[in-house]
């Protein structure tokens, strides 16, 4: 007698392919966990898509190429940019969005594990962006779900996302990213948007450049595992010294929040502010790029420096959200 198969899991084993032909796609039904699960290829495929959304969005705004599709939209973790601009972008492709934020209001507060909250929102939504303070919660979290999961940042682990709008930027505002000198500047031992950037740039011929305090490097490990890719990376405690070759300059705030003692960060938290005064040795064409939220790092003087990329890197995130989207949910 055959041994009884439960309905989901029959679902499994021949999953329902409701859109065509976009199985050849490089991301269809996929998770989106580490920026080391990408390709060169893959990334031109993701920015020719992400360029695709931004002319529509000109052009029309909104459209439903995800029409009746839904995102849970689960944030563990404080966020504005990475849960605003996945919400919007389902919605300008005509999904909707299932918000929970902070998970106070939810189960999470009642003590559910996050295995159950997903195996939980699957059953209502089609996709699932997950942020969380623990690194390897995203991973985890693909272990147990059915549906693509997004990660929008595991502890001090990675943001794969915001390494995909951060190359997009320099691409779109420079033009190439083989032979730029990119500058990455604070806290580098607690950023994941650092982490992510720097893994995915090995992918290309660059010159990384790591200022931070002492307390606050770049992990060991990842630097190990860049050398061994071939990547040529320098450490140094003082700006002055790169800003003269700088192509691309990566400032992040300090993580107060990952601190275990409070006066060690008080002591760094303002060791790095860029001012007009910084970009003097600069090239015109160079640029300042910043995840954000910022808190004192770039002097307010510098928003109309034409240089200033880090709003236009907001509006990247967008159309490459948009793009990641569509192509988890196989319509691009
Ligand atoms: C970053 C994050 O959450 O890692 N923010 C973002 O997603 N744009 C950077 C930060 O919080 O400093």
């Amino acid at each position: 007698m055959a041994a009884f198969v439960p309905p989901n899991e029959r679902n499994a084993q021949s999953p329902h392919l409701p859109f065509g032909d976009y199985r050849e796609a490089p991301l269809y039904g996929k998770d989106i966990i580490s920026v080391s699960q990408f390709s060169r290829e893959d990334l031109d495929y993701i920015f020719g898509v992400a360029k695709e959304m931004r002319a529509m969005v000109e052009r029309i705004g909104t459209f439903d190429l995800l029409k009746g599709k839904i995102l849970a939209n689960l944030f563990y973790e404080p966020s504005t940019r990475t849960s605003s601009s996945f919400f919007s972008a389902m919605e300008r492709l005509g999904g909707s969005v299932i918000p929970i934020n902070e998970v106070t209001y939810s189960s999470v507060a009642k003590g559910e594990s996050l295995p159950d909250t997903i195996r939980t929102l699957e059953c209502y939504a089609d996709v699932i962006v997950l942020r969380h303070p623990e690194v390897g919660s995203a991973a985890l979290a693909a272990e147990y779900a059915r549906k693509p999961i997004i990660n929008g940042g595991d502890g001090i682990g990675e943001h794969p996302t915001q390494a995909l709008l951060d190359l997009f930027t320099i691409k779109e505002e420079l033009g190439r990213v083989d032979g730029l000198t990119v500058t990455m500047l604070g806290d580098l031992k607690y950023g994941r948007t650092v982490h992510s950037l720097a893994r995915l740039l090995s992918l290309f011929a660059v010159q990384l450049n790591y200022i931070s305090p002492d307390i606050l490097r770049m992990p060991a490990d990842l630097v190990k595992k860049l050398e061994a890719k071939g990547v040529s990376q320098k450490e140094y405690s003082t700006l002055e010294t790169v800003l003269a070759e700088t192509d691309v300059l990566y400032v992040t705030r300090v993580q107060k929040e990952r601190f275990e003692n409070l006066e060690e960060y008080e002591k760094v938290k303002g060791a790095y502010v860029i001012t007009p005064e910084t970009l003097k040795p600069c090239k015109d064409e160079m640029i300042v790029m910043h995840p954000l939220p910022r808190v004192g790092e770039i002097s307010l003087e510098i928003d109309t420096d034409p240089r200033a990329a880090y709003f236009r890197q907001m509006e990247y995130g967008l159309y490459v959200r948009m793009a990641l989207l569509a192509m988890v949910l196989g319509k691009a």
